[in-house]
């Protein structure tokens, strides 16, 4: 099935709601750049953050998208109102029960997509009534589940759904998206590959951070140290610092003194011991760039491109 009409760009390409690194400018950046951009929203953001990015995210006229964590929408029942009033091209609700915003969404006349890591999902997700599947493999940054990969669960989703499917986790560049555009997926769905762009939002020191990473690692472990509210099946993929080694596999012990000794290098911006989310492609970003030249680099999957 084809994507909605907004989600046919030049480049077949998603920059995925990061709460974080994605805010206005990175998506604005993106969708004029041929993709379409996506602001990620925190459960913990006020509607005047969400109106204030998506005005700099949509200036003049331009398309974006907008990612809710499902789970967070209890705790700001304000912001589904705050998105059907913007009206976007396309808003993403993930991790949690989306079937209701979903439901609210597609009723507004906004085109929704979810992000799927298990076969269970992809029934859900297909039950809600979803228009866009991404199948987002453990291989990602952030938060999802760690279940199967991105090609295995790729192939499953595309076997058993005629819905648009964007593949997400691990596509860093062109060949990751025209393998995904060869195995029948409408697009990709990209986060770790835009988290160097100047127009990401985070401290020099957490891009640094991610520029001298090799390894990530998957669990609660900084969930755990920041007492973030997510649910306990979607753990989140990180830079593997000391912290994180320190901890993994013990998460339940993690006590005050470890809580404040995280907090202390948070703000000091000691990333030995502070997280930053990234996915296994991090290992792949060197240096900063724009979302112009990401953007470009990825097109040059399509078979148009002069190579
Ligand atoms: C720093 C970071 C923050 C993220 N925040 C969100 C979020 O707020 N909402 C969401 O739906 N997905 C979030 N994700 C997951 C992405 O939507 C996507 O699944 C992932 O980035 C794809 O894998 P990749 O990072 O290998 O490209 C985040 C990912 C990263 C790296």
């Amino acid at each position: 099935m084809q994507p909605p009409p907004a989600l046919r760009t030049a480049v077949p390409l998603i920059s995925a709601p990061m709460a974080g690194p994605a805010g206005g400018r990175l998506a604005h950046a993106v969708s004029t750049a041929g993709g379409l951009g996506m602001i990620g929203v925190a459960p913990d953001r006020g509607s005047d953050w969400i109106r204030r990015e998506a005005a700099i995210a949509g200036a003049g006229g331009t398309a974006y998208g907008i990612g809710l964590l499902a789970w967070g929408l209890d705790l700001a029942p304000d912001h589904l109102d705050t998105v059907v009033e913007l009206r976007p091209a396309l808003v993403s609700v993930s991790f949690g029960e989306y079937a209701e915003p979903v439901r609210r969404l597609r009723e507004a006349g906004i085109p929704t997509a979810t992000q799927v890591g298990s076969p269970a999902d992809l029934d859900r997700a297909v039950a809600a009534g979803v228009d866009v599947i991404v199948a987002r493999g453990g291989e990602g940054g952030g938060h999802g589940r760690d279940q199967m990969a991105t090609l295995p669960l790729l192939q499953l989703v595309l076997g058993r759904t005629d819905l648009p499917v964007y593949a997400a986790g691990g596509i860093l560049d062109h060949r990751g998206l025209a393998a995904v555009l060869a195995a029948g997926a409408a697009g990709a769905w990209v986060g770790t590959a835009f988290l160097g762009c100047a127009e990401a939002e985070g401290t020099p020191a957490a891009k640094a951070a991610l520029f001298a990473a090799e390894k990530t690692g998957y669990g609660r472990v900084f969930d755990v140290a920041t007492q973030a509210p997510w649910p306990r099946e979607f753990g989140g993929r990180a830079v593997a610092n000391a912290f994180f080694e320190e901890w993994q596999g013990r998460e339940d012990d993690l006590d005050d003194a470890a809580r404040d000794r995280f907090g202390a290098a948070v703000t000091a911006g000691d990333f030995s011991v502070a997280h930053v989310y990234a996915g296994q492609g991090v290992a792949a970003l060197t240096g900063e760039t724009t979302a112009a030249d990401v953007v470009a680099g990825f097109a040059r999957a399509l078979p148009t491109h002069p190579a």
